[in-house]
């Protein structure tokens, strides 16, 4: 059995979870979940970064402490989760004691090694981002709006030397033409790599920032955010442990952290520890809101539990995965929203699921026929089949999704041809009516099983409704093989009913 290691980036805790942390979850979750019905042993890791200074200030804004403001804003992100159905293994929180001792760990060995130095510097700090900027990031003069409030600071920290290992890391980027996917955002990495590197800060005096984690080597310093942040992925890989997973095969993360937060610090971190490189990053657009990127800073967001409570969190799996090319930028629309979920899933796929139990219902009193599958369909499974695993492979969800509702609107298609409403009224077409729904219920069948990954709560539903008594989801299994003949179905429910719109339900 192959293992299979994805993270997701661990979100900050300062405010509430929006549809783009959301999208992020749920993106590595249908990978996970694919590479599952694939066969693999999957370890699938994702949570929260509880530290730093945006934490600490929001808690002192409510006027709790840093610890129970961390509880329960990651209960919160716990949560959604729960709600969106992921099906991750572990859930990082980096206030937990094991991480601590790893990243404490981690800074004891590069210091020793020499890698860590103390030092003055004065310089421009931007605190939405957590790192520091140069005049060479400013715009026109001004600090552009993703950084937020820049401010100058003068205090002797501890430094990492990255600039020791810059070229390096060109050569690695250079001899590593997979490393990112997307494939173009390499050359984003290459490209700050042509400017000298700095150093790296990863302390604050305890008297600024005391919600970190202390240096063993300095207990006035805490380390800052990203040196505590991305070590998450090893602290909770079973480090140590015999069945430790690192290295992670696919860290995935937003497009606003590769450059430099894990292209550059993480690499070099890796490299300077003497520690397995990951095997790759899959790098999301950002989901914009009226022209904007979805952000916790600035409130611009779309709540995701707003729109599971209403449609369902199989809806909004559905629209974040098929709405959205893999590494490029979407943007929501509450209209687009509404009308995927009636045609795509209501019309087409639920429908079409609702229509075969129905049928085999109506016309074999629930028993599935042993009968031929129609040749044409059970050739268009096999090249969904491959069409599936192919963008799959290559994260490309959106794809994957259009091949799923390209054979469902083929299976209604067929139906429709074949009316077997029709083929019910002359008993000297039995052989066809039993061929028809045979093929349905396998169509119907083979649908779950690939729709698994992105829809799983309604993939578990198929499979009940088809009155299968153990879910299967291996993809092995997705074949049109008739093997449901003689088995009964269960009661035909509506998998994406219609939903009114708030408008109607203010109607008298
Ligand atoms: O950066 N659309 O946390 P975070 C899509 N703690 N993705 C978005 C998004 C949007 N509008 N807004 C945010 C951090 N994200 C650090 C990470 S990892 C060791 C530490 C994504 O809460 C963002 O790109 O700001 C990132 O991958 C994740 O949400 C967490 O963002
Ligand atoms: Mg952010």
């Amino acid at each position: 059995m192959a293992s299979f290691f994805i993270t997701t980036a661990i979100d900050y805790v300062n405010g509430m979870p929006h549809l783009g942390h959301a999208y992020e979850k749920v993106l590595a979750d249908a990978i996970a979940r694919w590479r599952r019905s694939r066969g693999d042993d999957v370890f699938f890791l994702t949570g929260v970064d509880e530290h730093g200074q945006k934490v600490q200030q929001s808690a002192q804004k409510q006027g709790v402490e840093p610890q129970a403001f961390c509880d329960e804003m990651s209960a919160h992100f716990r949560r959604l989760c729960e709600r969106l159905g992921t099906s991750h293994d572990r859930f990082a929180r980096t206030t937990e004691d094991s991480h601590k001792r790893v990243v404490a760990q981690f800074l004891q060995q590069l210091h020793d090694a020499g890698d860590i130095y103390f030092e003055e510097h004065e310089g421009f700090y931007s605190v939405r981002q957590e790192q520091f900027v140069t005049e060479k990031d400013m715009v026109d003069g001004r600090w552009p709006e993703i950084f937020g409030d820049v401010v100058k600071t003068k205090e002797p920290n501890y430094f990492f030397r990255m600039s020791k290992y810059q070229d390096w890391l060109r050569t690695y980027a250079e001899e590593h033409p997979h490393w990112i996917f997307p494939s173009f955002r390499r050359n984003e990495i290459l490209g700050a790599l042509e400017k000298p590197l700095g150093d790296l800060c990863i302390s604050r005096p305890k008297s600024r920032l005391s919600w970190g984690i202390p240096l063993p080597f300095d207990p006035e310093y805490v380390t800052y955010v990203w040196f505590d942040a991305l070590v998450n992925y090893v602290s909770f890989s079973k480090w140590g442990q015999r069945d430790c997973r690192w290295p992670a095969d696919v860290h995935t993360i937003g497009k606003d952290i590769l450059v430099p937060a894990h292209g550059i610090y993480w690499t070099i971190m890796l490299k300077a520890l003497g520690i397995e490189q990951p095997r790759r990053f899959l790098v999301h657009g950002w989901w914009h809101l009226r022209g904007e990127k979805m952000s916790k800073t600035t409130g611009n967001v779309v709540d995701p539990l707003e729109l599971i409570d209403r449609f369902g969190a199989d809806a909004f799996r559905y629209y974040v995965l098929r709405e959205m090319a893999v590494g490029q930028d979407a943007d929501f629309s509450p209209e687009n929203f509404a009308q995927r979920y009636r045609s795509d899933l209501g019309n087409d796929f639920g429908n079409l699921v609702n229509r075969a139990i129905s049928m085999i219902r109506r016309y074999r009193g629930g028993n599935i026929p042993s009968a031929p599958i129609d040749p044409d369909i059970a050739a268009a499974i096999h090249e969904t089949r491959d069409g599936v695993a192919a963008a799959m492979d290559d994260f490309e969800t959106h794809r994957a999704l259009e091949r799923i509702a390209r054979l469902t609107q083929r299976a209604n298609q067929y139906v429709d041809e074949r009316a077997p409403w029709r083929l019910a009224k002359d008993p000297a077409l039995a052989a066809d009516l039993d061929a028809v729904l045979a093929t349905l219920a396998d169509t119907v069948r083979v649908l779950g099983i690939l729709a698994e990954p992105f829809i799983p709560h309604t993939a578990a539903r198929i499979q009940q409704q088809l009155g299968m008594d153990k879910p299967d989801f291996r993809f092995a299994a997705s074949v049109p093989d008739g093997r449901l003949a003689g088995q009964t179905v269960g009661e035909p429910q509506p998998l994406f009913p219609r939903i009114e719109s708030p408008e109607d339900r203010r109607a008298p």
